[in-house]
């Protein structure tokens, strides 16, 4: 069995990341999509809710589960026994930050731990979670970036900030 971890932020999940859980999951045995518990961050979502929308999202992919993590990831990886991070690239941006990401947690494994990039689709390269969070404070239309449920748990948060 090929297992791989899919870790980030996700606060929350876009179209960008769901085509990326979907595409490990036809290449992978199972994928674990696993939300950072970062202390130092105030995200929109708690650890719960975005677990709950990726849960949401993903529930007809039988070979996908959500999990949440605190730490260094090549622990949870080894914690897990799963030895492949999976990880999206929109553009050369994301380059720098994430070749430095899987050239550190390479060595932090003993070279144990692997990343495997997946491009993003085309039509997904300018979209991030951030961008998403902008139009949804202003109200505009989020059709194209996140599924419905998640556009209204958006728009309802920003309505009491
Ligand atoms: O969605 P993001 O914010 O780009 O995801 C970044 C993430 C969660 C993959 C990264 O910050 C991470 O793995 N953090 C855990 C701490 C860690 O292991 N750091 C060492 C890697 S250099």
């Amino acid at each position: 069995m090929k297992s791989a971890i899919y870790p980030g932020t996700f606060d929350p999940m876009t179209y960008g990341h769901l085509d990326i859980i979907k595409r490990a999951a036809n290449i992978f045995d199972n994928v674990v999509v696993s939300v950072l518990d970062n202390k130092e961050k105030t995200p929109l979502f708690s650890v719960s809710e975005r677990v709950n929308i990726l849960k949401e999202a993903t529930k007809d992919i039988p070979n996908v589960s959500v999990e949440s993590f605190s730490g260094l990831l090549i622990d949870y990886c080894k914690e897990r026994g799963i030895y492949v991070i999976v990880r999206g690239l929109r553009a050369v941006t994301d380059f720098e930050y994430e070749l430095q990401m899987s050239q550190m947690n390479r060595k932090l494994s003993d070279h144990k731990v692997d990343t495997v990039f997946f491009n993003t689709t085309l039509k997904y390269s300018y979209l991030s979670s951030s961008s998403v969070k902008q139009i949804a404070q202003f109200h505009g239309d989020l059709k194209a970036f996140v599924p419905d449920f998640v556009a209204d748990l958006l728009y309802e948060r920003y309505k009491n900030k």
